[in-house]
């Protein structure tokens, strides 16, 4: 059975200006961001609405701790919508705030209790990269498992997905880059998951094909070109998201976790550094399968032979973001293990979702390519 839901109603506004009008921001709205998107592009025109800044409550990838954190200051506040506005970080948090219990939260990601949502979801992103805004999944870093772990579920599915193409002017490359390289992965993870289907295909398709192109006129043209680029990585990145928020991630979001969990790592830039390494790791074990029609379809957009896509891959992203080895991270040669063991036992979520289901030596060797 292949299933294929797309759930938020998908809207675009020119400015933050009509959004907020039309949507009526105001009092009983708890709006969870950053300080530096919010005062530019919203503060003049909302009034009375509880603002969240996530950089009051830690930095780094999101947290249990720093959702309990939050959840401390807004348990009291008699809000009836949640509008998260920023990278996947704050997407991922703001989903949890639409439902009716959110703590104890390793409760809730082990699934001790099951999420209820309760309240109106609004997000908008402003990176162009983790489609969050149209998944079912948060991820957090859980204190007690010292790991990344996903829950995915359809009560955190946003009621609306705002695409708002001028909150992207003020991205630093860097955080684009590494965020349309996740966009990809999404859109490449998806296309050759077991889960995937003629619906989540045509979106992994095209986002591949959009993203790539726009990655072509970067490396030809400099970041200056980014700019005209900006609107078409924003719906890249939704495609991508409906792909993998149906068919799912796989062996590459798997394998970064443990490297983003240690040593907070941004979540795209960890998972580059998997990137072409599974998927030739995958070409070696099953090259007659899905990952055939990928050759094809990277072959006619990087216009290489079929044999070369990876390597072409992987030229054409380091003109975007230099890739560093694991040690360039910090890693230590011990870490591979306990990455690899982190992998097998607490990433079989995504790890159902590997074009070929790897075993724990080949996993390790990956990670000892890497390091
Ligand atoms: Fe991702």
């Amino acid at each position: 059975m292949k299933n294929f839901k797309l759930t938020p109603e998908i809207i675009t506004f020119d400015k933050c200006m009509e959004f907020c009008s039309e949507f009526n921001i105001g009092e009983g709205d708890l709006i969870i961001t950053n300080e530096y998107i919010y005062k530019p592009f919203f503060e003049s025109y909302i009034k009375d609405a509880t603002i969240i800044y996530r950089r009051d409550y830690g930095n780094g990838e999101p947290s249990d701790k720093m959702v309990e954190k939050i959840y401390n200051d807004v348990k009291d506040i008699n809000y009836k919508r949640v509008i998260g506005i920023g990278g996947g970080s704050i997407l991922d948090v703001s989903k949890l705030f639409a439902l009716e219990q959110i703590t104890p939260i390793c409760d809730l990601f082990e699934k001790k209790f099951p999420p209820k949502k309760v309240k109106e979801l609004i997000l908008i992103p402003t990176t162009c990269g983790t489609g969050s805004e149209v998944t079912n999944i948060s991820v957090l870093h859980l204190s007690s498992l010292n790991s990344k772990f996903g829950l995915a579920n359809d009560e955190i599915l946003a009621d609306y997905a705002i695409l708002i193409p001028e909150l992207l002017s003020i991205l630093p490359f860097k955080i684009f880059a590494a965020s349309a390289i996740d966009a990809l992965i999404h859109a490449i993870e998806s296309f050759v998951s077991p889960k995937a289907s003629v619906f989540t295909e045509m979106y992994s398709k095209e986002a591949i094909r959009m993203i790539i192109n726009g990655f072509k006129t970067i490396a030809d043209e400099g970041q200056q070109s980014l700019e005209n680029l900006l609107d078409n990585f924003l719906i890249a990145s939704t495609y991508a998201g409906i792909a993998f928020g149906n068919a799912g991630c796989g062996t590459v979001h798997a394998m970064s976790f443990p490297l983003g969990s240690f040593y907070h790592v941004p979540h795209g830039e960890s998972n580059y550094v998997f990137l072409t390494e599974v998927f030739k790791t995958y070409m070696k074990l099953n090259p007659d399968g899905k990952i055939k029609d990928l050759c094809k379809l990277l072959s006619e957009i990087l216009d290489c032979p079929e044999k070369y896509v990876f390597d072409e891959t992987e030229k054409l992203l380091y003109h975007i973001l230099p890739k560093k080895s694991l040690q360039g991270y910090g890693a230590k040669e011990e870490d591979l293990i306990i990455f690899t063991e982190n992998v097998v036992t607490k990433q079989g979520r995504l790890m159902a979702n590997a074009y070929v289901p790897l075993d724990k030596n080949t996993i390790y060797e990956i990670y000892k390519s890497l390091f």
